[in-house]
């Protein structure tokens, strides 16, 4: 018989560093007993320390008595939470409409081959995080892609190790 995760997760001491279950513990004392406690206590989680972590989660589920199954579905349907800790650059490709018929895809494979990683992940080194994100309001400058706050316009796959070598 296999055990339900959820279940033998409550069962388990979790392992989080200290000055992260400090900020935690006082997010949950606060709002633990709010009306949609979940959201809100994970959307504080992330805005104070950037991501939600599988120990995070398990820590916040068991805190919280709901089932890591419900927190895991709720991280995962919302794409602005994080599990991971996100990269010193952020690479967001627009895949706007504009963008998207323009060649955004091809950017994205290109990206994707150089760095090693898919969407949404992080380079083993902590430098990048690649995200999609929608219309930047440069459409006709697409394909369009954002290094940080940069904006880089009329990119072609070919140009992209250029790019990226300027925050190395
Ligand atoms: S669709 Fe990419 S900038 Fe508008």
């Amino acid at each position: 018989m296999s055990l339900n995760p959820s279940v033998a997760l409550k069962t388990q001491p979790v392992s989080l560093a200290p000055e992260d279950k400090a900020q935690i513990d006082a997010i949950l004392t606060e709002n633990k007993d709010q009306p949609g406690a979940t959201m809100l206590v994970l959307t504080l989680v992330q805005e104070s320390l950037g991501y939600i972590s599988s120990a995070m989660q398990a820590y916040i589920a068991q805190e919280l008595d709901v089932p890591l199954s419900h927190l895991y579905g709720v991280l995962t349907f919302y794409s602005s939470f994080r599990m991971a800790p996100i990269g010193r650059h952020q690479i967001s490709i627009c895949l706007g409409t504009a963008c998207y018929v323009r060649g955004g895809p091809m950017l994205t494979e290109k990206l994707q081959q150089l760095l090693g990683i898919q969407m949404g992940e992080t380079t083993e080194d902590g430098r990048f995080t690649l995200e999609v994100c929608r219309c930047v309001g440069a459409c006709s400058q697409a394909p369009v892609l954002m290094v940080d706050d940069d904006i880089a316009g009329r990119v072609d796959p070919s140009q992209v190790a250029k790019i990226l070598r300027k925050y190395e």
